[in-house]
């Protein structure tokens, strides 16, 4: 079971608790909360919140209980860190405090709003979230960000007005998510602590090889709507997935369109089927961070965003490479790559020559097509050398 710690010398620190308990509950997930003293705390926990308070207390605190180094760690294995008002903060690299942790690349000012608007609430735009009423006291603002760390929201469509930021695995909010009802901010983040340390590593945990295509299905957002077209997907670095798409297909215009799309896995073929011509039987569920829905009975689904897109140079298509977001995993994950069915149908084939001799043309010229598809699609794999040999053995070879 997950557990997530929340720093608690001082500020809101039962606010946070409550609204993280209740976003748990919102999800449906089994986690743990406790509250983070000691150095020695941190060791049990997957995920840190550090919530909003005095930033110069919290920071004493944190010096005095020698748990600068011990943040700072955490943050660099990967473990998600969520910290707000004056969490944010102490997470910045540069600012106007003295108690920089100096983990996120961002510069922040301190009571920004000045006197007169010391506390205000208002509407903003966060990335993969949506519109949020936020409730802004004494906050600080983002005044720049650099390198992997990136704005989500900001004040009055400014860079330099920053109010929400994330890099990698940590997020930094100027105002309070824990002093409202809305807990989508908690959602978010706990989705991070049970998805991100599978996202690192998915392509390669679930048994993918590199550059051989697996055929999957892909949906997208059709006018709002949930779209699905099986694909064939690959990767050459288990960073990122790369597909190549008819230029005419619809989710390829979708695609182009809104950036992103999920990869679901299913071992079902009944459902590739639906997919081309039965597409309203097909069930989604709802992502996680796209606004395209994945498909409900997959066995798991990817979410991404469109890293690169080339045309092909015959111009028949697309290579687009997405890069993961978001990871779900439902049940056993079976890969499905047409090798496999093409060398057992090869050997099938092989079979007939004897019994039928008088279709030895035709049957070469099948056993040749599988060959060349199975070095496409599954380069140097034991499929590959079972086609040398078959070939070999029947003298089929050129
Ligand atoms: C198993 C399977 C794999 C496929 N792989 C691809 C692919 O890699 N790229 C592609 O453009 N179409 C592929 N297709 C064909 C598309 O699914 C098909 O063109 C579909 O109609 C998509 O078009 P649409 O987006 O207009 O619905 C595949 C079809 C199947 C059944």
């Amino acid at each position: 079971m997950k557990r997530m710690g929340v720093l608690s010398f001082q500020g809101d620190v039962y606010e946070h608790i409550f609204a993280i308990k209740k976003a748990i509950k919102n999800l449906g997930l089994s986690m743990v909360v406790n509250e983070i003293k000691t150095g020695d705390d941190m060791n049990d926990i997957d995920a840190l919140v550090i919530p909003g308070g005095e930033s110069t207390t919290i920071g004493k605190f944190i010096s005095i209980y020698d748990m600068d180094d011990k943040i700072k760690e955490f943050a660099v294995e990967g473990k998600p860190i969520l910290g707000t008002c004056a969490g944010m903060i102490l997470l910045a690299k540069k600012g106007d405090s003295k108690n920089l942790l100096g983990i996120m690349n961002m510069e922040i000012k301190r009571n920004a709003f000045g006197r007169q608007r010391e506390s205000f609430e208002t509407d903003i735009d966060i990335d993969n979230i949506g519109k949020y009423h936020a409730v802004f006291i004494r906050a600080p603002v983002i005044k720049r960000v650099w390198g992997n760390c990136r704005l989500m929201a900001k004040l009055d469509n400014k860079d330099n007005k920053g109010v929400m930021a994330r890099q990698d695995n940590i997020i930094a909010l100027a105002f309070h998510p824990e002093l409202t009802d809305d807990t989508r901010i908690q959602e978010y983040f706990l989705k991070m602590v049970v998805c991100e340390e599978l996202t690192m590593k998915i392509l390669k945990n679930i048994g993918m090889r590199k550059n051989w295509i697996y055929e999957v299905i892909v949906t997208t957002l059709y006018n709002k709507n949930p779209y699905a077209a099986p694909i064939g997907v690959w990767t050459e670095d288990f960073d990122t997935i790369k597909m190549c798409i008819y230029r005419n297909s619809t989710t390829l215009g979708n695609i182009i369109r809104e950036r992103e799309f999920a990869v679901n896995f299913v071992d079902d073929i009944g459902i590739f089927y639906k997919s081309l011509f039965n597409k309203n039987e097909i069930m989604y569920e709802n992502s996680i961070v796209i606004d395209a829905s994945v498909i409900k009975n997959s066995t798991a689904s990817i979410e991404l965003r469109v890293k690169e897109m080339v045309e092909k140079r015959e111009g028949d298509g697309f290579f687009i490479e997405g890069e993961i977001l978001s990871v779900q995993i439902r049940d056993k994950i079976k890969l499905i790559n047409r090798a496999e069915c093409l060398a057992l149908e090869s050997l099938i084939y092989a079979t007939k020559i004897n019994h039928l001799p008088e279709n030895i043309k035709n049957i070469r010229e099948i056993l040749k097509e599988n060959y060349r598809i199975i070095r496409k699609i599954a380069p140097n794999s034991e499929y590959e050398n079972i086609m040398e040999r078959l070939q070999g053995s029947l003298n089929l070879l050129d």
